[in-house]
């Protein structure tokens, strides 16, 4: 079976990817690989990071690899946190300070419609290709819920009355911007495990 690096050490990404096609290709992260090194996201556009990601891998450990990366787009903030979520109260900031600070500054805000995006960068066999899942909903004026991470205590997906934080986990994987992008990027690599 051929081996596909996924560029994070995030146990719950990695659970994710690997129930859905882990028939298909062994799924390493990179613990697996022994790489400890912290691959830097300094780009401004979701893209960017994640292909710098990708091909960080690629280049220096020379494996098939692919790597994600998230951002949540308000738009009264035009845009923002956008490509900043991780760390939109600064550098070593906590999700709650976070969410803090997004409450902050739509206080009082009438429009208040939000998207995740998230973007997965792969390359395969010398090639690169790139998938995208996206998410529209609105951000809550308080915190509902406590399940999930993030900023999913003040973001409700449209067509829904209760915020991520208060759905059932395999809801959320069903209409998130990741379950998206995660079910393109599976059907891709169905196809192409089939080819080989
Ligand atoms: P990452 O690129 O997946 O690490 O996501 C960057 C940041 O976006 C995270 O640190 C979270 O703040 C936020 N984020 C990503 N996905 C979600 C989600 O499903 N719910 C809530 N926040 C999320």
């Amino acid at each position: 079976m051929k081996t596909l690096v996924f560029a994070t050490n995030n146990p719950h990404k990695l659970k994710e990817i690997k129930a859905k096609v882990g028939d298909s290709f062994e799924i390493k992260s990179l613990k697996d690989i022994d790489v400890s090194e912290d691959i830097p996201e300094p780009y401004e556009t979701l893209e960017k990071n994640a292909f710098n990601k990708a091909r960080c891998i690629h280049e220096k450990y020379g494996y098939d690899c692919f790597a994600d990366d998230t951002g949540l787009e308000i738009d009264e903030l035009n845009g923002r946190p956008g490509v900043y979520s991780a760390r939109y109260a600064g550098p070593q900031c906590h999700f709650q300070d976070n969410i803090n600070r997004v409450l902050r500054e739509m206080e009082g805000e009438t429009n208040r419609s939000a998207r995740f995006r998230c973007v997965i960068a792969l390359i395969l066999n010398g090639q690169e290709h790139q998938f995208e899942g996206a998410v529209e909903g609105k951000i809550l004026t308080e915190e509902h819920g406590s399940e999930g991470f993030g900023y999913d205590p003040v973001f409700q997906p449209g067509g829904y009355d209760q915020s991520f934080a208060e759905m059932p986990l395999e809801i959320k994987n069903k209409i998130s911007h990741r379950g998206k992008a995660v079910a393109k990027l599976t059907a891709f690599l169905k196809v192409k495990a089939k080819q080989k």
